[in-house]
């Protein structure tokens, strides 16, 4: 358990690995604070597990593509709880398009919803973890941007994009007891990767050395641990939850 309740905010709380975030969180003492976009019902039924475990949450919308969508979510959530400790930017999303073939609106919608709503998020969390002198920022980036996927120059460009500005900020904010962090997800069975699985399942399966998909809950322990006091003297770091189909 954490030494204090802490008030946690997951982007994407609803579905797949964020909603397993919030649940870990919770398990560990945190009120969480579920943000959702279009699935009220989803992030409803995640905060609904939370309380029937005993735990706290509430949920928040937002369209974090909306150029006001990370200060109305943060000013929502800190006029409910007044501060928030951990911040897991997990809310992303992910269109097929080669490079050739893709629009200047497909990058961009890519671009501000996976970098730059996850810059406003943290730029917005910044004054209350300063003031606590105590926070933890996870940012969701993925295997992608270190392999790069075919289809996917956007998404892996904006979650490679995720590294440099997460390494900037440990940087700035490692003085104030702020730890910001990255986690890169493998193939995890989650709505994402079910989209685009129909008829790869097996190949997929093969390049994988731990021979599985990964479950969200895997991915969302990792994160937990991050946010809590036992990863205390880790930041700027990147934790691979693959299944070890990448080894650097
Ligand atoms: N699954 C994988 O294999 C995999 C691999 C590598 C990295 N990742 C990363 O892991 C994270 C979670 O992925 P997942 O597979 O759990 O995704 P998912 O099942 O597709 O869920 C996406 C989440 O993002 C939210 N979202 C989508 N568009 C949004 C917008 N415009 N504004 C605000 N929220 C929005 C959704 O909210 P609603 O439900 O309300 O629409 C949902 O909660 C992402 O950062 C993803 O890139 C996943």
């Amino acid at each position: 358990m954490m030494s204090e309740a802490r008030i946690a905010l997951v982007t994407g709380g609803s579905r797949g690995i964020g909603h397993a975030t919030c649940v870990a969180l919770a398990a560990q003492g945190a009120t969480v604070a579920v943000h959702y976009r279009s699935q009220a019902s989803a992030a409803s039924a995640t905060a609904a597990a939370i309380h029937a475990a005993g735990g706290q949450a509430v949920a928040f919308q937002a369209d974090l593509s909306e150029r006001s969508g990370a200060d109305d979510l943060i000013a929502a959530v800190l006029a409910r709880f007044r501060r928030i400790d951990i911040l897991v930017n997990n809310a992303a999303e992910m269109t097929d398009a080669s490079v050739e073939a893709m629009t200047d609106e497909q990058w961009e919608q890519t671009l501000t919803l996976n970098l730059s709503a996850v810059f406003r998020c943290c730029r917005a969390c910044l004054p209350s973890m300063k003031t606590h002198q105590w926070g933890r920022i996870i940012n969701v980036t993925s295997q992608a941007a270190f392999t790069g996927s075919a289809n996917h120059a956007h998404y892996a460009a904006s979650k490679a994009g995720l590294a440099g500005f997460s390494y900037s900020l440990a940087k700035e904010v490692g003085a104030f007891g702020i730890t910001v962090n990255l986690v890169a997800p493998g193939r995890i069975l989650t709505d994402m990767l079910q989209e685009r699985m129909t008829g790869r399942e097996e190949e997929w399966i093969k390049q994988t050395p731990l021979r599985r998909f990964g479950q969200p809950h895997e991915v969302g322990d990792v994160i937990a641990f991050l946010a809590s006091d036992k990863a205390s003297y880790i930041t700027g770091a990147t934790i691979h939850v693959n299944g070890g189909m990448l080894m650097t």
